[in-house]
């Protein structure tokens, strides 16, 4: 095993860069299609996702209420903080609400990078090209723990001297502790002038009983490429070091800035916050 690789991994899914392209095994991109009602996935998607509503019904609920609080994280950031700039790590299939439709509808000026590894979001890429005039939008397709090379390649659209939003929703739960998401989250945040923004959204430990975990990670070890691990709202905080939080500050999603008369609905396992760096 490599430094860059998980612990346990046999099947190729920790290794750094670009996932295979296999339909045998459930992807998080395409999982998250199917949560969020897309037809960008397979049946081993799709039977993955079933028996871990199975486990968790309320996993459906997460998903639409992640989605939700991306979408009020970039009207806040676009808005009230006044960002122009968006480095966005793990976007996902392209759907209804993409990150730069959201901010341009706000700024039309407003250029974002979209990162993702999965060769389906690269398939789906163009949807995401598809900026208005006053602004632009770029895509990488490139690992998360690629750091480095993801900064590199955003500075041909980003300019890293003034303030960024650095979006990471759904994503770090897919990093294994062994991967060190804490240096990579650091190591974005260096990248970026005081001013910018950081938010995340992540599978929380104390948010799911630990007998219904304990049976979603066994499912996800059978059926699925990635392997996920939640983390305690402490270890989220610790993301956030060297940033101020925005209230609410770290919530579950569905507590995050809700619009007047909404919410109610349920309760999702995911913690999230946004900070802006000092
Ligand atoms: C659940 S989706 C979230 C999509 C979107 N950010 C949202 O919250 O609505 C997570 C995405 O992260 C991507 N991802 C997971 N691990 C990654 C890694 N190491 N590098 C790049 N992308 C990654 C997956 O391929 C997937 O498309």
């Amino acid at each position: 095993m490599t430094s860059n690789e998980a612990p346990g991994a046999d099947d190729g899914a920790s290794k750094v860069g670009p996932l295979p392209f296999d339909v045998t095994k459930a992807h998080q991109a395409r999982m998250y299609d199917y949560y969020l009602g897309g037809k960008d996935n397979y049946a081993a998607d799709r039977a993955a996702v079933d028996e871990h509503i199975k486990i968790y019904p309320d996993l459906v609920f997460t998903m639409r209420a992640n989605r939700a609080f991306l979408g009020r994280a970039v009207r806040y950031l676009a808005g009230e903080a006044g960002i122009r700039q968006f480095l966005d790590l793990g976007t996902g299939i392209p759907t209804a609400g993409n990150l730069h439709e959201v901010a341009q509808a706000i700024a039309p000026e407003s250029r974002v990078v979209y990162v993702d590894y999965d060769p389906i979001v690269l398939a789906h890429a163009r949807a995401l090209l598809d900026s208005n005039e006053a602004g632009a939008t770029e895509y990488i397709d490139a690992d998360l723990r690629d750091t480095g090379t993801i900064l590199s390649q955003a500075a041909n659209l980003l300019d890293f001297t003034k303030p960024v939003a650095v979006t990471l929703m759904s994503i770090l739960h897919a990093i294994p502790d062994a991967d060190d998401p804490f240096s990579i989250v650091a190591m974005l945040l260096d990248a970026v002038p005081s001013g910018s923004y950081l938010a995340i959204s992540q599978f929380g430990e104390e948010l799911m009983p630990a007998k219904a975990r304990e049976a979603l990670l066994g499912s996800t070890r059978r059926t699925s490429l990635q392997q996920y691990t939640s983390r305690t709202r402490e270890q989220v905080a610790r993301f956030f070091d060297g940033t101020d939080l925005v209230e609410p500050g770290l919530v579950p999603v569905e507590e995050w800035r809700l619009d007047p008369g909404a919410g109610g609905e349920g309760k999702s396992v995911y913690w999230c916050a946004v900070g802006r760096k000092r």
